[in-house]
């Protein structure tokens, strides 16, 4: 399969968005940009189609999708959203925060993994708004990078990992959080974070009260998604914290092997690249293409910062970070206090 990529710009936008909503109801694939990062889309009302999601990205079947929609309503047509729910949709959509509400069970099991809930998200990019609304259904969409690998914050990297699997590419510019959105559970007494994104806890919880965070098993149980490797480069990733240099830096120096370097504090030791946020918003923004980008520049080893705290963005930060570097036992959803 060809797979095309067409760049947005004000003069060919509807023609693409055309083009888009053609392919989408002809049950084909359209990666889109949404604020947190690109989606790979398909019509969520038909099941081949979103069979079609798994196969192009070699996503294991017992991780369920997030349906988008352009509107409340619709929304509201697709899931049980009681006075919390409609609480944290009015504040936070179109936005980047994903509420798991109890589903209407005419929405294939395809879309939901055979769960009784789903996933759903008001984007507030515009593109993808318009896509949604002209296509007039509603579009489920994971990130759109292969399995495994960190998730795409610009058509290029759509590209690296789906080129000949998809049919077509809208690049509408880079992401703007650069992270997933937030995932809340709304379907039990208390809601529940099942995964820090784009959306801060604090805020959430001045909507809502205080959340629960699960651990263990208790989010594996929860969340399918948990369970599956998550934002791998494809070379080492260490963390740090502001403190000593690391052991395995002082190695690479050592032997002149060329490292690379992202976070928002002046690296520590002398990297091959560096690529710097001035805040934790502008880290999360280049953490992905960040990654990408080292690894494919010829870094051998890749150095990130690890934030200290934990408040705003940075809660998603350390998610994705401590995921990314593996090898130890994922901080998924850390506690308030701990
Ligand atoms: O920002 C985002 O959320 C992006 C953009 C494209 O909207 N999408 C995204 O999708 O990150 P994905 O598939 O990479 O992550 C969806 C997460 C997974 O962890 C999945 O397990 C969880 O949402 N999820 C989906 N449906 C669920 C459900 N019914 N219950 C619990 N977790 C669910
Ligand atoms: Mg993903």
């Amino acid at each position: 399969m060809r797979t095309r990529l067409l760049a947005v710009t004000p003069s060919s936008r509807s023609r693409h968005l055309e083009e888009a909503v053609r392919v989408l109801l002809g049950g084909g694939l359209v990666a889109f940009p949404t604020e947190t990062v690109y989606g790979l889309g398909a019509d969520a009302t038909n099941p081949r189609a979103v069979g079609g999601i798994f196969a192009a990205k070699g996503r294991p079947g017992d991780n369920p999708l997030i349906v988008h929609v352009a509107s409340l309503e619709e929304a509201q047509a697709l899931g049980a959203f009681d006075d919390r729910a409609r609480a944290l949709a009015a504040r936070f959509w179109p936005g980047p925060l994903t509420l798991v509400v109890e589903a209407d069970p005419r929405i294939p099991e395809e879309v939901r993994a055979g769960l009784p809930s789903v996933a759903i998200r008001m984007p507030r990019h515009l593109l993808a708004q318009d896509l949604i609304r002209l296509a007039g259904v509603p579009v489920a969409a994971p990130s759109a990078n292969r399995s495994g690998r960190p998730s795409p914050t610009d058509a290029a990297s759509v590209r690296e990992d789906l080129d000949g699997r998809i049919p077509l590419i809208l690049d509408g510019g880079p992401a703007e959080v650069g992270v997933e959105s937030t995932v809340v559970d709304v379907t039990g007494e208390k809601v529940v974070l099942l995964r820090p994104g784009g959306i801060s806890s604090e805020d959430l919880e001045r909507v809502c009260g205080p959340l629960g965070y699960p651990q263990g098993e208790d989010l594996l149980r929860r969340s399918p998604g948990t369970r599956h490797r998550h934002y791998a480069p494809g070379v080492p990733l260490w963390l740090w914290d502001g403190g000593d240099v690391p052991e395995e830096i002082r190695i690479l120096e050592r032997e002149g092997v060329p490292w690379g370097y992202v976070g928002v504090l002046p690296p520590p030791a002398n990297p091959a690249w560096e690529l710097r946020g001035g805040t934790f918003e502008e880290y999360a923004a280049l953490l992905f293409r960040a990654l990408r980008r080292l690894e494919q520049q010829g870094a051998r080893g890749i150095l990130a910062e690890w934030p200290r705290g934990k408040a705003g963005i940075a809660r998603a930060l350390r998610d994705r970070l401590s995921r990314a570097s593996g090898g130890r036992e994922p901080l998924v959803n850390e506690p308030e206090r701990c």
